[in-house]
């Protein structure tokens, strides 16, 4: 009795914070956000009331939701899909089974999920991944790297580069009859951090220089030095991505300190002799005047932080701190923003600084869009907004790759 009058009560607070939460006008289908919306604020309410009392890590209630989705690696009649590892780290493979006289495109996928949670092998990942073999009759490599708090930065970057160095081999490529010339990295919110981090280190690698024909980011997450861009402002609350629950679980992939987290809340982590760093994501240059509104740029304060975190300054963690010159070399680019997403300025400050050095950059910038909607395209509540930007992606990667 006791528990069913909880459970109520629990519906009712939630059905009343579901017609209350407000979200931006133009967004479509807003039921449904407003649904989905309360519902991951439901998660990161009950996972941080789980850690206060004890029961449970803030984080593992996201890895435990998202495990949930994990599928088999099933084939069909136009793909055999397996499950292997390359070079040691687990990787879902698409082959088309089709025969072609010309050699096939390959596409190599990072799923997002901030460093903590998610798979390849979700259901809304494989389906994408799927559509994307079948559409471009192309390889498609999904990388399930290793996921903090148990394996901290840099190890879901290096497995990423182990599986793409592991797959570039002449031998690999071949036996998978891909054109080397036809390679394309691609990643979704933070797997869009790590596939920009890669394709720099790929590009400013001789060896790999030129082996990378194009990189498809998807709302990624850029940098975190200043956690008060106007997007970060505006957004504070989602819909989708909030920044607290960003911040909380980002910050679990440099250190397992809470200190580190409130810090960052307050925009005061960064060390004492980082603010040479602060020009490269300097919203008030590089940001579209619509953007900027009525914000005004606040210096970050520096050095409030006892702790040293050298990762907090390493352009392997966040693509923005790589100087112009290591920029230059980057391959054709695609970024897909949304309007309202906490994300959505590291992506144009991104692209500003890509396309002041003369990198070519396809920029499809979806107004009323939200974060993270690719995953709402399977399950019990599907978004028609996710269907849209995986087509854009898609038909991008046809005219492109
Ligand atoms: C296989 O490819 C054909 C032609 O593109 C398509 O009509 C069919 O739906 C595909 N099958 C599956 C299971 O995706
Ligand atoms: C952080 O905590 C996880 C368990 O939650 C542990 O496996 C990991 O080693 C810890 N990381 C560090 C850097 O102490
Ligand atoms: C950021 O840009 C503004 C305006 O261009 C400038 O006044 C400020 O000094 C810059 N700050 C840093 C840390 O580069
Ligand atoms: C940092 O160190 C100073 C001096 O040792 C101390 O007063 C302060 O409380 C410490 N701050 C944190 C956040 O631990
Ligand atoms: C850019 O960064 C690289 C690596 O840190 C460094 O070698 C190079 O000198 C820098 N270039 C400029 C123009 O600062």
């Amino acid at each position: 009795m006791g528990y069913k009058a909880l459970c109520f009560g629990f519906s009712c607070i939630l059905f009343a914070y579901c017609l209350y939460s407000p979200i931006p006008e133009n967004i479509e289908e807003p039921w449904k956000v407003r649904y989905v919306d309360t519902l991951i604020k439901t998660i990161s309410l009950t996972a941080t009331l789980f850690e206060n009392i004890g029961l449970m890590k803030y984080e593992k209630i996201f890895s435990t939701a998202t495990a949930f989705y994990i599928t088999q690696a099933v084939s069909d009649e136009n793909i055999t899909v397996i499950d292997t590892d390359f070079s040691n780290i687990p990787v879902r493979l698409y082959l088309p089974k089709k025969k072609l006289e010309r050699k096939r495109p390959a596409v190599i996928y990072i799923h997002g999920g901030v460093f903590v949670a998610g798979s390849c092998k979700m259901k809304a990942h494989d389906n994408l991944n799927r559509l994307t073999s079948n559409k471009l009759g192309a390889v498609v490599v999904g990388i399930d790297y290793r996921l903090a708090p148990q394996h901290p930065f840099p190890a879901a970057l290096e497995d990423c580069v182990s599986v793409i160095k592991f797959f570039l081999q002449d031998s690999v490529l071949a036996k998978y009859k891909v054109d080397p010339s036809r390679i394309c990295i691609m990643g979704d919110s933070s797997g869009g951090t790590l596939a920009a981090t890669v394709t720099q280190l790929l590009r400013n690698d001789p060896k790999f220089k030129n082996r990378i024909k194009a990189q498809a980011l998807i709302y990624p997450g850029l940098q975190m030095i200043d956690t008060f861009l106007p997007s970060h402002r505006e957004y504070e609350h989602g819909p989708i991505l909030s920044r607290d629950m960003m911040l909380k679980l980002a910050s679990l992939y440099v250190t397992n300190d809470s200190s580190l987290i409130q810090a960052l809340l307050r925009n005061e982590h960064m060390p004492e002799g980082s603010r040479h760093l602060f020009k490269f994501v300097n919203w008030s240059d590089f940001l579209p005047e619509k953007y900027k509104k009525n914000h005004v740029y606040i210096e970050p304060v520096l050095g409030k932080l006892n702790a040293s975190y050298p990762a907090l300054v390493d352009s392997r963690l966040f693509p923005l701190l790589v100087n112009d010159s290591q920029l230059q070399n980057l391959p054709l680019t695609y970024i897909l923003t949304c309007e309202h997403d906490l994300l959505r300025d590291d992506s144009f400050i991104y692209i500003t600084r890509l396309r002041n050095v003369g990198v070519q950059v396809v920029h499809d910038h979806m107004e009323g869009g939200i974060h993270g909607v690719l995953s709402f395209t399977t399950g019990s509540v599907v978004l028609h907004l996710g269907f849209k930007i995986r087509n854009r992606y898609i038909r991008w990667l046809e005219e492109n790759l």
